[in-house]
């Protein structure tokens, strides 16, 4: 079913779990995605970043994702991730998104905080869930790209009490897109920001986080993570390598089964450590 995760991730905030949402690119890690989590039984949401905007228009990701999350036996939120531009937020609601983040982090505060509330008060009307950005998470593959790579506790106290956003997420260490889990996370920061905020908290850079640390922060008043880059090498090494196993095979059905399998897995895995109650 689709939904827009507002009261789900503010219960996981408060409880020993965390809603993991997944970066997709395409119908395979889509559907993955959703049977993994209802074999599961848990809420999750799909993703789409700028680099699957600019792949396929956003009208078409919302027509497939919202008939895929309709479709599902457990609560999916459609989300566009990390979006710097408002008309393609609001073709993002219009197309059946429940869920976006008006990204301003590189922004100074006071135009982020304009911006996001220009999002907040669009998105309300149409009930759907608004995350924003305080501080900003760097990119492993984007050098230099990030403004102030923690989180300031007094920043995010006003982001979140002047903009009315559901979510906030912030930086305390995570980097996006490592290929292997090196992020140090300063876990004095998360904790000295969860007890002067009132809204929950979202980590970005899911891939790049230790399984200890996740475990860590089901306790901590984080209500969701944002996993990409562990799916996307899983997809992209299973594929080459039943590429490379089957040179004869040149239907893309086949060959995209095994890599969907190893999405399952990857997905299962984090939704099992992002859940201290397992
Ligand atoms: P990773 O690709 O590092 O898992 O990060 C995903 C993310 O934070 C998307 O917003």
């Amino acid at each position: 079913m689709i939904c827009n995760m507002k009261t789900i991730i503010k219960e996981a905030a408060n409880s020993n779990y965390i809603v993991p949402g997944f970066n997709v690119f395409g119908y395979e890690d889509a559907i993955a995605v959703v049977r993994a989590a209802e074999e599961l039984n848990k809420p999750s949401l799909l993703m789409i970043n700028k680099l699957a905007a600019d792949y396929m228009p956003i009208e078409y990701w919302g027509k497939l994702l919202r008939a895929i999350a309709e479709d599902a036996k457990v609560p999916i939120s459609v989300h566009l991730d990390h979006c710097k531009n408002f008309d393609l937020i609001i073709r993002a609601i219009k197309s059946g998104f429940s869920s976006v983040m008006y990204d301003g982090s590189q922004l100074p505060i006071e135009e982020n905080i304009k911006r996001t509330k220009e999002i907040t008060k669009v998105a309300k009307v149409f009930d759907v869930s608004v995350e924003g950005e305080i501080g900003s998470v760097p990119y492993a593959d984007i050098p230099g790209h990030a403004k102030d790579l923690l989180t300031k506790v007094d920043d995010a106290v006003r982001f979140t009490t002047e903009t009315n956003v559901d979510w906030v997420a912030v930086a305390v260490g995570q980097v996006h897109r490592l290929q292997h889990t090196k992020s140090e996370i300063n876990f004095d920061i998360l904790k000295e920001i969860q007890n002067n905020i009132s809204k929950p908290i979202v980590i970005h850079g899911g891939s790049g986080i230790k399984e200890t640390d996740l475990i860590k922060m089901t306790k901590y008043k984080v209500g969701k993570i944002n996993v990409g880059t562990s799916l996307r090498m899983a997809f992209g090494e299973e594929l080459k390598h039943q590429v490379i196993k089957n040179p004869e095979e040149f239907d893309r059905i086949k060959l995209f089964s095994e890599p969907s399998k190893a999405v399952i897995e990857v997905t299962k895995k984090m939704f099992n450590i992002l859940d201290s109650n397992n």
